[in-house]
């Protein structure tokens, strides 16, 4: 770590992040296919909403955006058109997978890609439900994208996802809002629930209820009302500034920020291995948010568990580089998900904190490293995958040497401004 000046000596870093990716994919989304105008503020500029947005588009929905406000008319589901050309869901495994839900009801065929990248990723775990459902999905035979959606006339289920997965949850809720009878998704562990609190906060007939086998979300049928919504910002980019305060020893304040328990895991793991934070929770609806206060301090080791992935699911990169710094071994397991992101995270982000001079080895679902260990000049290769770009990124912040980050712009994707953003804390 590197040296701090005294605490007193200097007021907090004060920072706002930009609006929160995944509840803008799912505003826009729901927005879509309400009845009335929704005014969404605070919607990410990343480059992943905006793949939505060209969806949506091409599906015909009006909006504007002006500055970061979305303004975005819905007629309910059934104003949806049948799309005249390929949905292009670009790098953005969001968007894909809820286009997927949504369309699952809808009366026509639509064919649904994206980058290269996407093209790898898996599909699968949305087409079964859906399937199961009565939506046809005609998927490439190692179950990726390409594929073609046609809608049926869809029945509930109820659906145990063998994978934690808010996108895979979120696809089946949007299917079940065009289903007849109740669609219930059990989850043994918990995933990010913004599209259930959008969802609420929407009128839609959705019930949340704790069952034998975890957390059971029903919804049938129901037409939508408006929104009008401020998206918090993002805890995901806040994440890479937190890691970033710790990394260099600055005392920072992330304000309007997204508190929502289902994605607070790196906090709470940070907090274990004895960072100082605190969370000032300001509204709790539809989303907790409002002020992150850092203090940084010395780390020590920890273990993450299967049950604390889903999380922190994106904010692993970013813990592997703040391992390095602290005290003992970290151990990361049943992360085997990372594998299926972008990139492959572990084999990424292994190779990126070994060329770095950190002392990490491969699991087959997760990570360990030993710590502290002094970092030097390396060149990261960040795989075309954003989250490993912001990684690397704090890597440049804690390393001695020179840290060149190959694919340093894909932190578009989630995270436009970030590099103006790192900029305070060297
Ligand atoms: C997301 C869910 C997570 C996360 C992704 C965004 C979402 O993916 O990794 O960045 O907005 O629902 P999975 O659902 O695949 O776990």
């Amino acid at each position: 770590m590197k040296q701090r000046i005294p605490r007193a000596a200097r007021a907090p870093l004060c920072i706002r992040v930009p609006g929160d990716k995944s509840i803008s994919h799912r505003a826009a989304i729901l927005g879509a296919v309400a009845n009335g105008l929704s005014r969404i503020s605070g919607f990410s500029a990343a480059g992943d909403c905006r793949a939505t947005l060209e969806v949506l588009t091409i599906l015909g929905v009006s909006f504007s955006v002006e500055g970061d406000v979305l303004r975005i008319k819905g007629e309910g589901m059934e104003a949806l058109a049948a799309p005249g050309t390929i949905l292009d869901c670009s790098r953005s495994g969001t968007t894909m997978r809820l286009a997927a839900g949504l369309l699952a009801g809808r009366p026509f065929e639509s064919h649904l890609t994206g980058h290269p990248q996407l093209l790898q990723r898996p599909m699968r775990r949305v087409a079964e439900p859906l399937r199961s459902m009565g939506a046809a999905l005609h998927l490439t035979p190692e179950d990726t994208a390409p594929f073609t959606v046609r809608g049926g006339d869809l029945k509930g289920i109820s659906y145990e996802p063998p994978i934690a997965s808010a996108q895979v949850k979120s696809a089946v809720l949007l299917a079940g809002l065009q289903a007849g009878g109740i669609t219930k998704v059990i989850e043994r562990i918990t995933t990010r629930d913004h599209t259930e609190r959008l969802l609420r906060a929407m009128g839609a007939p959705i019930n949340t209820a704790i069952g034998s086998g975890g957390i059971e979300t029903s919804v049938r049928a129901g037409d939508l009302g408006p929104l009008d919504l401020t998206v918090p910002g993002d805890l995901s980019s806040a994440s890479v500034l937190v890691a970033a305060a710790l990394a260099t020893g600055t005392d920072l304040r992330i304000q309007d920020v997204g508190l929502n328990a289902t994605r607070c895991g790196f906090l709470r793991v940070l907090q274990r291995m004895g960072a100082e934070l605190e969370l000032h929770v300001q509204t709790e609806l539809p989303e907790p948010q409002g002020d992150l206060v850092v203090r940084p301090g010395p780390l020590t080791a920890t273990e993450v568990v299967a049950e604390e992935i889903p999380s922190l699911i994106d904010e692993l990169p970013l813990l592997g580089v703040l391992a390095t710094q602290a005290e003992g071994t970290t151990k990361v397991s049943g992360a085997a998900e990372l594998r299926a992101k972008e990139s492959d995270r572990i084999a990424g982000l292994v190779d990126g904190l070994c060329a770095l001079g950190g002392e990490v080895q491969q699991l087959p679902d997760g990570f360990v490293v030993r710590g502290p260990t002094r970092l030097g000049s390396a060149v990261c290769d960040a795989r075309e995958d954003h989250r490993l770009a912001m990684a690397f990124s704090v890597g440049g912040l804690v390393a001695e040497g020179t840290v060149r980050v190959v694919g340093l712009d894909y932190v578009d994707d989630s995270f436009p401004g970030l590099v103006a953003s790192l900029a305070g804390f060297r």
